[in-house]
């Protein structure tokens, strides 16, 4: 599996997620709800009754609400802990609330549309492989950055031959010498 880096390391740090919301678990029953933002926000793919629903079936449906007001909406594979939908409605951009609704439902991945790569790089995802090809548009899967640090951190300890790793094959630290 290639990771690939970060273009620049002078990427700007991850900026701080301040909005504040209030999210809401969305019904399966909600599709025209979600897709009123999606509209809105002009959802660079389209999405489909079936994804929403489906997903929402599994708690995967979550709005951002603002004063009432739906404010943006995710739609999560609960099961992959994958992210597949995010928008804001645009009255709301730009005031940390995709990055606050991100660090809310922290998705181990994220399948992502080329246009929003810089903007999921910049809050701690990383590419993962190439570019897929769509319909019309080329996507992503990206990686939660944290997630790498983790599989670093076991695959040094492992490398070091901690006891823990050793329980695979009942052997001892003593008994391996
Ligand atoms: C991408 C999106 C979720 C960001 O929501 P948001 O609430 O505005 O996000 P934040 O406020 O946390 O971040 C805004 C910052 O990211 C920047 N930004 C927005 N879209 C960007 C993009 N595609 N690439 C790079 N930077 C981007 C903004 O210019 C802003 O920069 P600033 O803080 O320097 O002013 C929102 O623009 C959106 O819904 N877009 C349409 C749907 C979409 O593309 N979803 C992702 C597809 S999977």
């Amino acid at each position: 599996m290639i990771l690939q880096q970060p273009q620049s390391t002078d990427a700007p740090a991850p900026p701080a997620a301040k909005a504040i919301f209030e999210p809401l678990l969305g019904r399966s029953s909600e599709y025209d709800r979600a897709k009123k933002i999606l509209n809105a926000g002009r959802h660079p793919t389209f999405v489909g009754r079936d994804t929403v629903c489906r997903n929402a079936l599994q708690g995967g449906l979550i709005f951002a609400a603002i004063d009432d007001a739906d404010a943006g909406v995710a739609v999560v594979n609960v099961r992959t802990s994958t992210l597949l939908v995010l928008c804001v409605h645009p009255k709301y951009r730009k005031a940390g609330l995709g990055a606050a609704l991100l660090e809310f439902l922290r998705p181990n991945f994220a399948r992502v549309v080329e246009s929003a790569v810089p903007w999921f790089a910049r809050n701690g995802y990383i590419q993962l492989g190439d570019y897929k090809q769509g319909r019309s548009l080329r996507t992503a899967i990206m990686v939660r950055g944290g997630l790498t640090e983790l599989c670093g951190r076991l695959a040094t300890i492992y490398a070091a031959g901690c006891a823990c790793s050793l329980t695979h094959t009942n052997e001892t630290p003593a008994a391996k010498t």
